[in-house]
């Protein structure tokens, strides 16, 4: 595997000006960060898209600050290099202004992110802005915004209409004033993400579900290699069907145990002869049974 130097942000703006898309995932635990961090991928997600992914829940809003320190710590582990973005799960940054800052300072003290992202626009504007002036970068997100979900009637395209689109136009430039670095565009149309793309200054415009002119693409780790049972969205492609090769690993395991081809003696260790007929003499000698009601 390549070496790889650590992205930053100047290595992020970068690549905007010299017009080669950023690659971003999510990712949740050590071994896939570890993979990601090795192919060259550019930017992690430690979604809390991990209630569903990972946790089985029906939607995010159950996630916690805690589940999200410890798996975005995981990720860190695997992964030095990339750029590391912790997602603020549901009410960690809602309340206030305060709460945001603090739990926004939590994933980089604790889990060594290098950056957060929250879901919202102008209503979240002071957040943004808080905790840009704290001194972490900081990412918004809008159109699809899973925390708010049933508000906005399910997983669907979002600013199909012209004013819907327009309060879309506008949340990305109240973020930016705010202080955003990036803002990611979930499910929004693609001349609505390209619009804004266009109109950015100083901000990348990541796209997820909404079309290529962004200045980079997220995909659910889970949807584009297959290991989400549950359903796969239309913006996501299979690059590999991971899920696949687990199932036909696991139908061999369960085969090779009940068939006894597995474990072969090169999967087990063995003992000396001297060692093993002195055990025999000694439990002869002196027979485990009689030593057992010292420990009753
Ligand atoms: O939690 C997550 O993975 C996200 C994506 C849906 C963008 O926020």
């Amino acid at each position: 595997m390549p070496d790889r130097k650590r992205m930053t942000l100047p290595g992020l703006f970068a690549k905007v000006a010299e017009g080669t898309p950023i690659t971003w995932l999510t990712c949740y635990d050590y071994p896939t960060a570890f993979l990601q961090d090795a192919a060259g991928i550019d930017m992690i997600l430690v979604g809390d898209s991990l209630g569903m992914t990972m946790l089985g829940f029906d939607s995010t809003l159950p996630v916690t600050m805690d589940d999200m320190i410890r798996h975005a710590a995981a990720v860190r582990r695997g992964a030095p290099n990339a750029w590391v973005v912790g997602d603020m799960p549901y009410m960690s940054y809602q309340p206030s202004v305060e709460t945001a800052i603090r739990n926004a300072g939590r994933f980089m003290a604790e889990a060594g992110c290098d950056a957060v992202k929250l879901e919202g626009g102008a209503e979240m504007a002071d957040r943004v802005a808080g905790i840009a002036r704290a001194g972490i970068p900081v990412i918004g997100h809008l159109g699809l915004t899973p925390q708010s979900v049933s508000a906005l009637g399910g997983f669907r395209l979002q600013g199909k209409s012209a004013a819907q689109a327009r309060k879309i136009v506008f949340d990305a430039a109240a973020l930016q004033s705010a202080g955003a670095f990036c803002i990611l565009l979930e499910l929004v149309p693609d001349r609505v993400c390209r619009l804004i793309t266009e109109r950015a200054t100083d901000c990348i415009i990541m796209s997820l579900g909404s079309g290529p002119d962004a200045h980079g693409q997220l995909l659910i780790y889970h949807d584009a290699f297959a290991l989400y049972p549950k359903f796969k969205p239309r913006m996501a492609r299979v690059f590999a069907d991971a899920g696949a090769v687990i199932r036909d690993g696991l139908a061999a395991y369960v085969s090779a145990v009940t068939e006894r081809t597995f474990p072969q003696p090169e999967n087990w260790f063995g003992m000396a002869d001297e060692a093993y007929a002195e055990l025999e003499q000694s439990l002869r000698d002196a027979p485990v049974e009689a030593a057992m009601g010292a420990v009753r």
